[in-house]
Formats: structure tokens, sequence, C-alpha cells
């Protein structure tokens, strides 16, 4: 399969996919604090997208994953599931929401600080957020992939960790994962080059410490070789000519967009 270049009415049904998925995040901002168990969050955000949106959680079912949000704590880098641990104060949360709606996927995911985190934990936030928001800023018709990976590796790297190589972004529309890879990583002048009407995540992973990963035995849970501490944020964009649109942006964010 070929990236898909989106027709007038594929963006207008991904704009409102990417509204909802930001709509779960700022919703769900509310609930989450100290003594909160994910699986709680889990229930909160099913409910909400199932009855509120009368959408669909995507992750629920895909590829056999057993719930609607991905939760990921502390040195989990991605696909955490949701269970009945508590949430306690100092801990890192990655929240990674995708809606359907009307056959379109929108997917965005961010970091929350619960109660009082140590200085590391909040630079790790910050960095990957950071290092996210580089790779947005040179995206236009035009540029490789490779840009947007060197960018990103480059600007975690100068701060000091490293980037995971085994998950990347993806072309989105209406598969959940479509082409192309979009690699967290790379050179220059490498890669596919973007054209007006793809539609891409852009959500790096970095780690406090080695970029080595490993998954446990429930075959989905990905953590960190060396428990370090990993975190992760994650947009859907449009591309244009000029520049980009992020489709999953949140009220917090207004000024991001060019
Ligand atoms: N939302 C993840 C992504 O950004 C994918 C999760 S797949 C699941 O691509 F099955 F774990 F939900
Ligand atoms: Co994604
Ligand atoms: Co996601």
């Amino acid at each position: 399969m070929s990236i898909v270049i989106k027709t007038q009415k594929d963006i207008e049904k991904m704009r409102i996919a990417g509204r909802l998925a930001s709509e779960v995040l700022e919703m769900i901002k509310n609930y989450v604090k100290p003594g909160i168990t994910t699986n709680e969050l889990d229930k909160i955000c099913h409910d909400f997208i199932v009855n509120k949106q009368k959408a669909i959680p995507a992750p629920l079912n895909y590829h056999g994953f057993p719930k609607s949000i991905c939760t990921s704590v502390n040195e989990v880098v991605c696909h955490g599931i949701p269970n009945n641990k508590v949430l306690e104060n100092g801990d890192i949360l990655n929240i990674d929401v995708t809606v359907k709606k009307d056959g379109y996927h929108g997917d965005t995911s961010k970091m929350f600080l619960i109660g009082n985190v140590s200085n590391e934990a909040r630079k790790i936030c910050d960095t990957a957020q950071e290092a996210m928001r580089e790779g947005i800023k040179i995206l236009k018709e035009g540029i490789r992939l490779g840009d947007v990976g060197f960018t990103i590796q480059k600007y975690t790297e100068a701060n000091g960790y490293s980037v995971v190589r085994e998950y990347c972004g993806h072309g989105i529309g209406k598969e959940f994962h479509e082409p192309p890879l979009v690699l967290h990583y790379g050179k220059k002048n490498t890669m596919e080059t973007l054209k007006s009407g793809m539609i891409l995540t852009i959500e790096p992973m970095i780690n406090v410490g080695k970029k080595e990963t490993k998954t446990l035995s429930d075959g989905w849970t990905v953590i960190t070789k060396d428990s370090s501490l990993s975190a992760q944020w994650e947009h859907t964009i449009l591309i244009t000519k000029n520049g980009y649109e992020i489709l999953t942006l949140r009220e917090e964010e207004v000024g991001w967009d060019k």
C-alpha cells in the first residue's frame, strides 16, 4: 500500500476525528491524580468516547489489545495496558488516545505529571514534547521524512537522552496505521518526500538512559531495558503546501500551528 493523499472530504473527516481525540485528553486531565488507577482512567475515556462522542476507541481489540487507551507509567515506553495499580505522587504517565469517527482515525498522546515529580522526570517529559515540536515545525510539502527524524534525534541527544528505535510514527486515515513509517531518528535528505494532503503522526519516545527496550510477557507493555524513565508525546498532522495543520491540537497549545 502506498501513501494515501487525502481528498478534501477525507481531510474534513480527519479534522473531526482529530478534534475528538484531543478532547479526550482535555477531558481526562481532571481525573489524573495520585490514587486513581489506570483502569479507572480507561473506563472514563471509553465511556466518554462511546457515549458522548458516539465514536470508537480504536485500540480496543486492535490486534488483541484489551483496553481503550494506552497508559504508560515511568519506565514504560508505550502500549502500557491499563490496570488496577494506583498512580502515585511522582509518577509520570503517558495517555495515548485513538478515536475512530465516521471511518477516520485521530491519534494523540501526552505526558501527565502525577503530583510533585522529580526534576529529572519533568525534564524528560518537557524534552520529549519539545522534540516532537521541533519535528513538527519543519513539516511542509517537499521536505523528507529523514529530515524529521534527524531533527528529533539531534534535539533529543543534545539534551542527553536517547531515541527509541523500535516504534515510530505513521500515516493515518481510514486505517489506524498506514504507510509511511515516521522514524524519530535518521539522516537529512533520506526517506519519503512529503506532499500536501498526507496525514501522519509524530510520536517520539525518548529515554533517560539507553535506547533499548523490551516487551513484557503480556505481549504489549514495552519498557526500557535499563528501567530508566521514558516519555512520549504524539500529534496527528496534515501536511500542506506551506506547512502543516495539527489535527489533534489542544486548547493549551493554541498558537503552535502555522
Ligand atoms: N496509539 C498507538 C500509536 O500511536 C498505537 C497503540 S496500538 C494498541 O500508534 F493496540 F496498543 F492500542
Ligand atoms: Co500513533
Ligand atoms: Co497513539
